[in-house]
């Protein structure tokens, strides 16, 4: 068969083949490694911030149940009755001490013990029986900053192994503010025409912003500040993860050089500045007051700290349909003008009917329908798509522009070990070590 990936060090090109994309057996090998031997974000944990809180979240196709139970701990447990498999809990969210089944009437406590069985006395030794027969839950959870990531493998490394560099740049978004940060109720879901990866490509993609966001781009233009990619960075964090930094014109709230931001963001931003720099040093402060990030964490967590601070969840559904969350993040005690304020740049930006996520949108379910051109062809070489962009600066040890394509080959590298395709990569020529470079957070 055709490799996966295609990585040639003497011609400097990365080609990436398009079954990736719109084959079911990939898909289900994503299904069956990716989403069960790596760490997964779940949720944040202040979605459930008091005792017997609930939603219930899918992941991977796993309906699961994601509560905090009555001594204040947090769960996430299959969110299928351990009788006969129905699904337990069919509320989208709520408060409750006990999950009753409504087929047979079983009943579990918060923490996962089984409560109650009609006729228990029908059943041999009873109380044996109920202590096998609790929620199964998710083999592995672990919590860093906030931010509450599961594991279907008993066996995977510690969580902060897998978030390597990701990790303490999650810490950075916690400290900034110096009672913390939680997320506000309610979800925005939206469904997308196009594989998963393709969501991952763009948001590590600074090449599309000029021309797709067109639109946004020629009213910056019209309002005096040039679009460049100077001081914009891409960087391959390792792991799959990817982290794209635009400095020079940061706050964390607004892009302080958009014009309809004036000078009272300008000032909350200088005494946010002295605040951080006294509290996190001189170099945090720098990195939350002067620039926005996109934060990929692999495979399934998108940070956007670009106009608010968005987290994105992104469900495989299909080959060709992918379900996004996006929820907000904000610092806890923010005054009221600020958070205001942080609204409004969220929904007139990265929300689903923002500025900008229409045309990301608009730009996944285009490629998805778009490759189809290419699949089955009598010329296989036809159905690769090129991902090239800044390999010479990668061979140099330079750090990547925003627009290189540096993070998005380093998702690329990652995932074929993830889906297990040892032999999905061919790689010619020699591959330079400095594209791991990550970046020095400290
Ligand atoms: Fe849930 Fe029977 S399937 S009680
Ligand atoms: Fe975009």
């Amino acid at each position: 068969p055709a490799p996966m990936i295609v990585e040639d060090w003497d011609r400097l090109t990365f080609r990436v083949n398009r079954e990736a994309y719109r084959s079911a057996e990939i898909f289900t090998r994503e299904r069956g490694w990716v989403w069960t031997h790596t760490w997964l974000y779940l949720g944040h944990e202040t979605e459930i911030p008091n005792p017997n809180d609930f939603k219930v979240r899918t992941l991977g196709g796993r309906p699961l149940i994601f509560c905090r139970d009555t001594a204040g701990e947090v769960h996430a447990f299959l969110n299928s009755c351990p009788h006969r498999g129905t699904v337990l809990c069919r509320e989208n969210e709520g408060s409750t001490r006990l999950f009753q089944c409504f087929y047979h009437a079983w009943t579990f406590r918060n923490n996962g013990d089984l409560a109650a069985i009609p006729d228990a006395d029908a059943y041999e030794s009873t109380d044996e029986f109920k202590a096998s027969m609790g929620l199964r839950g998710v083999p592995r959870l672990e919590i860093h900053e906030g931010y509450v990531f599961v594991a279907f493998d008993p066996d995977v490394p510690p969580l902060l192994e897998h978030l390597g560099d990701a990790a303490d740049y999650m810490t950075m978004i916690e400290q900034q503010h110096v009672g913390g940060m939680t997320t506000l109720p309610g979800t925005q879901q939206y469904s997308v025409r196009g594989n998963w990866k393709l969501a991952v490509e763009n948001a590590m993609d600074g090449y599309h912003f000029a021309p797709t966001h067109n639109t946004f781009v020629g009213y910056l233009r019209e309002s005096g500040f040039a679009v460049t990619d100077d001081n914009q960075y891409a960087y391959n964090l390792g792991n799959g993860h990817g982290l794209l930094v635009l400095t020079g014109h940061g706050g964390r709230i607004s892009m302080l050089w958009e014009p309809r931001f004036g000078e009272d963001e300008r000032v909350r931003t200088e005494q946010h500045r002295a605040e951080m720099t006294e509290r996190l040093g001189e170099k945090r402060a720098h990195y939350v007051a002067d620039e926005s990030h996109i934060l990929f964490v692999f495979p399934n967590l998108l940070l956007f700290d670009i106009e608010g601070l968005s987290i994105r969840q992104l469900e495989p559904v299909a080959p060709d349909q992918t379900d996004v969350r996006a929820w907000q993040l904000v610092p806890r005690d923010e005054d009221p003008a600020a958070r205001a304020l942080r609204m409004k740049t969220v929904v007139s930006f990265v929300g689903p009917g923002g500025l900008a996520t229409p045309d990301d949108i608009e730009a996944y379910e285009a490629v998805q329908r778009g490759i189809q051109a290419t699949a089955g062809t009598a010329v296989p070489e036809l159905d690769y798509s090129d991902m090239s962009r800044g390999m010479a600066d990668e061979v140099k040890g330079v750090q990547g522009r925003s627009t290189d394509e540096g993070a998005m080959r380093g998702f690329w590298r990652h995932w074929i070990d993830a889906v297990g395709l040892d032999d999905g990569l061919q790689v010619h020529g020699e591959r330079p070590a400095s594209f791991l470079a990550g970046r020095d957070m400290r």
